[in-house]
């Protein structure tokens, strides 16, 4: 038995922002109670939750834990331990592994893994087609049954309309998301970042804003023909957030998530410094200020980290040779709190909404804090001051351009399944 006690509880789905006292009896939440008056509870362990925020657990709907096939960049291990340290109580795993998930064995494969050598919960994503390579679709039942709780071909967009319609058709029979990496790849075509005035100082290829923004919409009309419902990935331009939008205007089961790194950095930060190179890449200032409305208003449904370890030696290569990502888990509620919260874009109860009841709402699971619901929590500081160094990292990676960042409040304390998995200090 675990009591959570003193601190402020800040839970979305049942409209709760109150000082709040919690019991937790194996990997279940058996009471939430008034401060002082659970029933001293003989031999219970207590957190003294003074002073922080207790949220039901945190959900990262896009993270890449390199297991199978790339694990001197990460493993299920390293990269739970550190989703944990970010506040993250479950990772959903995008498919392009090596072999890719395009089969019930891979999935089975890294549910064993997570199962054996996991700090958080593991929600594989299956790919949408075989290797991810457009050409078939992949066995996607199969997969299901096996424990898939989205399809994608991430790290690419589905390569044509007529089989993301087959996708987006097969997975609505099965009540599946489509998550899409939406990009156009004839306009991407050797592109390192965005296009624009910076690209062009660097000398640098960049690809259009509308590169993103055509396969969005190609998608929101394929989401209406079939009725399917589709989740953009990692969205990064003001017209793509246009499109969702007239797509939730129209009633259609579209959604999307924006990263931290999106909402907090624009394309005239990129040098050549190889940890601003990441696909979508960084966006021009107007499509910033449209992701921190719409993370505001609610057509954003979720912050997802996209986080992307890609270990030194790779990474660390002129600008052109290195591959797109950054790492993601442990800056991820930090730059939330910095750029939406002590900013006074969005109200905290609005910022627990997008790392819990939003994402869960994509995927269609529950998330608060009730009796009976799973003991999956995050617990945050929302000023104390920290300073990030990637060095401490449990992530086998280095690839952040948020090293030695000084931050204002972040993860305190990891509670999975009624076990407090990481505590600060
Ligand atoms: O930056 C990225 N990294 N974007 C992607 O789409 C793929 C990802 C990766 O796998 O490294
Ligand atoms: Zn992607």
């Amino acid at each position: 038995m675990l009591v959570i006690k003193n601190g402020r509880v800040i839970d979305p789905a049942t409209n709760t922002d109150a000082p709040r006292d919690i019991l937790i009896d194996g990997d279940k939440i058996a009471e939430v109670a008034q401060p002082g008056s659970l029933h001293a509870v003989p031999g219970a362990e207590v957190f003294d939750a003074a002073g922080l925020i207790v949220a039901p657990g945190f959900i990262d709907l896009h993270a890449h834990l390199r297991e199978p096939g790339q694990e001197s960049s990460e493993t299920i291990e390293t990269g739970t331990r550190a989703a944990a340290r970010g506040g993250f109580t479950a990772v959903c795993c995008m498919p392009n592994t090596r072999p890719v998930n395009d089969n019930a064995s891979v999935t089975r494969f890294i549910l064993d893994r997570a199962k054996a050598t996991g700090s958080v919960r593991v929600w594989p994503i299956g790919a949408a087609s075989v290797g991810s390579k457009g050409e078939a679709i992949s066995e996607i039942a199969g997969m299901k049954e096996a424990g898939i709780v989205a399809v994608s071909d991430d790290g690419k967009p589905i390569a044509t309309a007529k089989l993301a319609r087959q996708v987006m058709d097969y997975c609505r029979s099965l009540d599946l998301p489509v998550i899409e990496h939406a990009e156009d790849v004839s306009l991407a075509a050797g592109a390192l970042m965005r296009e624009g005035v910076t690209s062009t100082r660097l000398g640098l290829r960049g690809m259009p804003a509308a590169a993103e923004a055509v396969c969005v919409a190609r998608d929101v009309q394929l989401a209406k023909l079939t009725g399917a419902r589709l989740h953009i990935a990692h969205l990064s331009a003001k017209d793509s957030l246009e499109q969702v939008h007239w797509a939730k205007a129209l009633g259609l089961g579209v959604t999307c998530e924006v990263t931290p790194h999106h909402f907090t950095l624009m394309d005239e930060d990129v040098t050549y410094d190889s940890r601003f190179k990441m696909n979508p890449p960084l966006a021009a200032r107007e499509d910033r200020k449209a992701l921190l409305e719409g993370l505001a208003d609610g057509t954003v449904d979720a912050i997802a980290t996209d986080h992307a370890p890609h270990e030194p030696a790779l990474k660390d290569v002129e600008f052109d040779r290195a591959p797109f990502g950054i790492l993601g888990f442990e800056t991820a509620l930090a730059l939330a709190l910095e750029q939406l919260v002590h900013r006074g874009r969005v109200s905290l109860t609005r910022l627990v909404e997008l790392f819990t009841t939003g994402p869960a709402r994509v995927l269609q699971v529950a998330r608060r804090i009730w009796p009976g619901q799973p003991a999956d929590l995050t617990i945050f500081s929302f000023d104390s001051p920290w300073t990030y160094n990637v060095q401490e990292s449990p992530s086998k990676s280095r690839n952040s351009p948020f090293d030695g960042r000084k931050f204002k409040g972040g993860p305190v304390a990891t509670i999975v399944a009624g076990r407090v998995i990481y505590r600060a200090n």
